[in-house]
């Protein structure tokens, strides 16, 4: 993990700063966001795919910087041109764990991404933060499904429906995984903002944190199986994203999820210095209204893209739309005001 000491020293040498990040969906309320507040972006794109980013005027960056492959951020030229990396999805999936030693400033605490790269790592995380997780199994002691996860599977895809430690032998065989309950219940993606600047939001023991909105994935197949089943066939069960729909609690959760980003946020702090900025928690809620968190997302994530210009909890704070892309560029324009950049940027 590169030194913080050498980030901030390429900080002290920026003059202003500019907002730069790998063209992606999330991209485009990034760029759109920071053009609202008034700050110069940059997109990192292939030459293939430029055309794509330039046909949404409002969503497209200042200026391109063209790559051959995402895995080569071009570090030197981002820096040259003073700018500050906002990781997503896309950002840290291309990059890879590359990421932890990238020479450039990123916005929130990258330590994070690596307590979301890996899953044992996330999944005590989420425990000491005193949320229930799905129950993981030993093969021997499978009697109900459970879910089997293999490392590194990316979108849901590849995931396995297992009945019995036969079956898992069978199909698993001596593959690394993870053996999890599933939880039967309704999914819902909180996308937090933590700020340590205390703003405006549900007060924590290092700053506010806002709940900007709440989505739900569309995962195919299990999310339409109802349809082949009705009809007598008997597909496989998979979890391949889709999309995303938009999502309102009911009312009696919206306590208990606030309380769900406090303390994520708060035992982020205990254990690696503190996320910082967006993040969502992954859960399910039981008939019983009891929540299961079973990822963390510690950055923007694809389903804040519902809310270009803010959503069913935004406007509880803000009076104008507000994105969590226009958001991150805000803080970044607040903390250079007051000239503590280096507090939210690693
Ligand atoms: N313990 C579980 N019980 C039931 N469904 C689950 C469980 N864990 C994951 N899922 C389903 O599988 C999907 C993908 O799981 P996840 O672990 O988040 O993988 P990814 O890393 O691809 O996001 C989830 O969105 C959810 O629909
Ligand atoms: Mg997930």
């Amino acid at each position: 993990m590169l030194d913080k000491k050498k980030i901030d020293g390429l900080l002290s040498d920026y003059k202003g700063f500019r907002i730069a990040t790998i063209c992606s969906h999330s991209s485009l309320q990034i760029f759109r966001g920071a053009r609202e507040e008034g700050i110069k972006t940059i997109g990192i794109v292939q030459k293939d795919k430029r055309k794509l980013y330039e046909s949404f005027p409002r969503g497209c960056p200042d200026e391109f910087l063209e790559v051959d492959s995402y895995a080569d951020v071009p570090w030197k030229e981002l820096a040259a041109r003073n700018a500050i990396i906002i990781p997503h999805g896309s950002f840290v999936e291309y990059v890879g764990e590359e990421f932890d030693d990238l020479p450039l400033p990123v916005y929130g605490n990258r330590r994070s991404i690596s307590w979301e790269r890996e899953r044992d790592k996330m999944l005590s995380w989420i425990r000491k933060a005193g949320i229930k997780t799905p129950k993981i199994y030993t093969p021997d002691k499978i009697d109900s499904p459970v879910m089997v996860k293999f490392p590194g599977a990316k979108g849901g895809r590849g995931y396995l429906i297992v009945r019995s430690e036969e079956e898992f032998r069978q199909k698993v065989k001596n593959q690394e995984c993870v053996i999890q309950e599933f939880i039967i219940g309704v999914r819902a993606y909180p996308h937090y903002f933590f700020s340590p600047f205390r703003d405006k939001g549900y007060a924590t023991k290092h700053g506010e944190l806002q709940l900007l909105g709440v989505d739900r994935r569309v995962e195919s197949s299990a999310d339409e199986i109802a349809r082949a089943v009705s009809i007598g066939m008997k597909p496989r069960m998979a979890f391949t994203v889709i999309g995303n729909e938009p999502m309102v609690l009911r009312e009696s959760l919206l306590y208990e999820y606030m309380e769900i980003g406090r303390k994520i946020s708060e035992t982020s702090f205990d254990l690696f210095g503190g996320l910082t900025g967006p993040f969502c928690v992954e859960t399910i809620i039981t008939e019983e209204l009891e929540i299961y968190a079973f990822e963390v997302s510690a950055r923007i994530v694809a389903g804040t893209n519902l809310y270009p210009d803010g959503s069913p909890y935004s406007v509880y704070y803000y009076n104008e739309p507000m994105s969590t892309g226009r958001r991150i560029a805000r803080e970044l324009k607040h903390a250079a005001k007051l000239g503590k950049l280096k507090e939210i940027v690693y």
